[in-house]
């Protein structure tokens, strides 16, 4: 058999968040805002907030273990890691090279890092399924890990309460078997509106100095309105095109998994497909969003859960900083418990 007639499917899933529930009501001591205000504009009671000391390469590695030992497997299995993340344990290296060491994977295997945002999970899963489908790489951990709580200014009411940290990642795996696992996909960006959503200090454009960090320009920036009406009509259109793509109407996604940005996103995404939000798993209430695994966690709660049932039909859409944005259909395989 040709290996570019190999499928791409979700061996394994896994997951970690930190121990620590911030609630509404703690930040509401923190600044101007109310559990009110907030649950109602967002949909979010609280978020985990990683201890000092608990990075993204830590609770990506968690993830992944829990993955690898669902499925049975060992480091040793793994040929290929890619880890999406916009909040990076340092600039360089990768957090993947970090993560690599601390999974104990080979060292034979090429290991990095997609910086997308919160669609990272979107395109991490797309770059592993070209590489893979050419053959070269059997099994690949793409992990969605941010410590969004680093970049967020606590002083800051309109973005502190919508960010949270944690970790997911999935075990993809090669099959010859057709129509099965990842089957169709699209990604975007739109370079001009970066500004909407953007951190600009830090980089090698503006270095961290006194100035700088007195500033404030090491925290995460949003134009809340704006992104909320890109995000909605990126995100539908995402859906509409991979669908039209697949050759498969909206009725037949038994699931539809986004990005957890905002349950009034959600909403009007859902309402745009004209599909019900009972087939809009969210956990946006526990753990608001958590940027690129955002994706992994929802798909593992909601397979948990026991309602994504083996061939399922299952739309991942994605939107974040960029901007950018991803969809990818997938018919879903039951993973080892
Ligand atoms: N508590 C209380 N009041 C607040 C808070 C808060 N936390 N934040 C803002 N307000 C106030 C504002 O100051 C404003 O007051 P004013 O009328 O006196 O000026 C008022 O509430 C309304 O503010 P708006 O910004 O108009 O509120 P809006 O209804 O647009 O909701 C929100 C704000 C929740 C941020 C919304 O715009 C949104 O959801 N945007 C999308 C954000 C998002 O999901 N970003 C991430 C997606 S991409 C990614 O994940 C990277």
């Amino acid at each position: 058999m040709s290996s570019a007639e190999l499928s791409v499917f979700i061996r394994a899933i896994g997951v970690h968040t930190p121990e620590r529930k911030l609630t509404n009501a703690e930040l509401s001591k923190m600044v101007d805002t109310s559990d009110e205000w907030i649950k109602t504009r967002s949909g979010i009671a609280e978020r985990r907030i990683a201890a000092p000391g608990e990075n993204p390469s830590d609770m990506g590695a968690k993830a992944a273990a829990k993955a690898l030992e669902r499925a049975g497997l060992t480091p040793a299995d793994v040929d290929l890691l890619i880890v999406a993340t916009m909040t990076p344990d340092v600039p360089f290296p990768s957090t993947a090279c970090l993560l690599q060491a601390k999974l104990g994977l080979r060292r034979d295997i090429p290991c990095f890092d997609v910086s997308a945002a919160c669609s990272g999970f979107v395109y991490a899963l797309q770059v592993a399924k070209d590489m893979m489908r050419s053959g070269a790489y059997r099994r690949t951990l793409v992990i969605g890990s941010e410590k969004l709580s680093s970049v967020v200014d606590w002083s800051d009411r309109t973005t502190c309460v919508l960010f949270g940290d944690g970790a997911g990642a999935v075990l993809l795996e090669t099959t010859p078997e057709k129509n099965v696992g990842l089957l169709g996909n699209l990604l975007g960006a739109d370079g001009n509106n970066s500004e909407l959503l953007h951190c600009i200090g830090g980089g090698s454009a503006a270095p961290a100095t006194t100035d700088s960090l007195r500033d404030g320009k090491h925290f995460l920036r949003m134009n809340g309105k704006e992104v909320f009406r890109h995000a909605v009509r990126v995100m539908a259109e995402s859906c509409e095109r991979v669908l039209a793509q697949c050759d498969v109407k909206s009725e037949q996604v038994a699931w539809f998994i986004p990005h957890q940005a905002n349950s009034r996103i959600l909403e009007a995404v859902a309402s745009q497909l004209n599909v019900g939000m009972d087939r809009f798993p969210s956990n946006l209430e526990r753990y608001g969003n958590t940027s690129a695994a955002s994706i992994p966690l929802a798909l593992e709660e909601a397979w948990t859960d026991g309602k994504l049932k083996h061939g399922d039909l299952v739309l991942i859409v994605a939107f974040g900083a960029g901007l950018t944005w991803g969809a990818t259909l997938l018919r879903w395989h039951e993973p080892p418990r």
